[in-house]
């Protein structure tokens, strides 16, 4: 197959923060993916700034053992010690002065300039701060800046104004690793490369669409966050969010960075507020030797939720009347994160009503064997009369695209790519963000105002039951989690 890999122009990286767990787990095994496959360039620096007092030498060893433990397949110890060859490091102190100096003799002006703060978010001002006090970052810089993005509105605008303050709006990339991931892009291509779908994508022919992201871990390890967060924020105000926003919005015009941000803005204004009876809240419990959710953040009174279920309307013209359902939990029965469109009854039926009732479903799955399925309804084969059934038009990618697969990029590689490539169509923009938490804030004010408990569900189970009462109330079923 010929290769589409396009390399990047050179660049110097800097990451914040580059040797704490995002770095290890995530930022260190992507650009090393990237060298593998010929998209860095053989001069790019890369430079960890951190606290710990090491040297380029001991970061190398860091980064080694990041990739060794994190990166997947290996390429042998040359290309490794390739890669770890354009990586430097220094030490570095994010609120006072030591450090800074240093960084800036290593930073080329006449390179792309990207700033990684894979830091907690009360850094974030301090280190543009001194990006601009420093000189060290030129006008057309690029910042990333992950998740969470702020906990409320208030403070996502706070944190909006702290960026602005030394930063344009064109040189910030928020990350929401959900966009980086193939299917997610695929959403798009599937949508708006087919003449197929288009127009059945509306209330008319939709009855309801259903997003569902499943895992089978616990918050162990995180607990501390995660329990200031929950679900709602941990994942609905964002990754279910972006989901949704692909799923509904209008075509933009063209596949350019404000175009598309702008139809997704649209989708969240749009969202109306979720009445308390369509949300269902959801805490795991014990199950034989996998400890609850309150063991694991070890708060016996804890009333974060580790699941949330809600149902939800995009109130424009396409969407009126098409419920959302939207639902995300740890501890769930299996990995799966999944789109599912589900279409109306076909409006007459000429096969009489032992045909039985039938849909076509359109899912998405992103994860685990990304593909699609089109369920159709045929004539089940054999004599006796016209009884109906359901066939999958089944389409796994893996399958359908052969070797070509093996080309393509985890989200973070693609993401940290398309910084340097200067590409912010898959990051967030701070408006976008902004209405994300305008909808999400009355939502959790609600719950809070109300006292409310999560309910106990098993580990390893599909949620609370309550969630299944959701769908029933409605005359509609989850799709299973498996
Ligand atoms: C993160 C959340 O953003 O996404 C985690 O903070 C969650 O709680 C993770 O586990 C899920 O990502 P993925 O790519 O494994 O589906």
């Amino acid at each position: 197959m010929v290769s589409r890999i396009i390399p990047v122009a050179s660049f110097d990286l800097v990451i914040f923060g580059g040797t704490g767990d995002l770095a290890r787990r995530k930022i260190l095994p992507a650009l090393y993916r990237r060298f593998l496959a010929g998209q860095m360039p053989a001069d790019a620096q890369l430079i960890g700034a951190a606290r710990s007092p090491l040297d380029d030498a001991g970061y190398r060893t860091l980064a080694r053992e990041a990739i060794v433990e994190f990166g997947g397949e290996q390429a042998g110890e040359r290309r490794l010690d390739a890669f770890l060859g354009l990586l430097r490091y220094v030490t570095l102190d994010a609120r006072g002065d030591s450090g800074w100096d240093a960084l800036k003799r290593l930073i080329r002006p006449d390179r792309v300039q990207a700033f990684y703060f894979s830091v907690g978010p009360g850094l974030f001002g301090a280190l543009a701060e001194r990006l601009h006090g420093y000189g060290i970052a030129g006008p057309r810089a690029r910042i990333v800046v992950e998740k969470p993005f702020g906990h409320d509105l208030a403070s996502a605008r706070a944190l909006n104004a702290t960026l602005a303050e030394h930063f344009r709006e064109a040189q910030i990339y928020r990350i929401d690793h959900y966009l980086g991931k193939e299917t997610v892009q695929n959403l798009m291509a599937v949508r708006f490369a087919n003449i197929l779908f288009e127009p059945l994508w509306n209330s008319q022919f939709v009855d309801h669409i259903q997003i569902t992201v499943a895992e089978t871990v616990g918050v162990g390890g995180r607990g501390a966050y995660y329990d200031r967060a929950g679900a709602m924020r941990d994942m609905v105000q964002n990754h279910l969010m972006q989901l949704l926003c692909l799923i509904a919005m209008e075509p933009p015009s063209r596949f350019e960075p404000d175009a598309v941000r702008d139809e997704k803005l649209k989708v969240i204004r749009a969202l109306e507020e979720v009445a308390p009876h369509h949300i269902v809240r959801g805490q795991y419990a014990r199950r034989g030797d996998v400890p609850s959710y309150r063991e694991d953040v070890d708060d016996a009174r804890s009333t974060t939720e580790s699941f949330i279920a809600l149902k939800c309307h995009v109130s424009n013209w396409r969407w009126a009347g098409t419920p959302f359902y939207l639902r995300t939990g740890k501890r769930l029965r299996a990995r799966v994160s999944e789109i599912a469109v589900i279409f109306k009854d076909a409006p007459h039926l000429i096969f009489g009503q032992e045909a039985g009732r039938h849909c076509n479903t359109l899912s998405i799955r992103l994860q685990p064997d990304e593909g699609m399925t089109l369920q159709v309804t045929i004539k089940e084969p054999g004599p006796g009369g016209m009884r109906l059934i359901d066939v999958p038009l089944d389409m796994t990618f893996a399958e359908a695209l052969g070797d070509q697969v093996e080309d393509v990029p985890e989200a973070y590689e693609r993401l940290i790519m398309d910084v340097m490539r200067g590409d912010q169509t898959l990051f967030m923009r701070g408006d976008e963000v902004e209405a994300a938490w305008a909808w999400t804030d009355p939502v959790i004010a609600g719950w809070e105002g109300r006292g409310d408990v999560p309910k106990p569900y098993e580990a390893g189970s599909s949620g609370p039951e309550d969630a299944l009462m959701l769908m029933h109330r409605d005359g509609r079923r989850w799709r299973e989690i498996r």
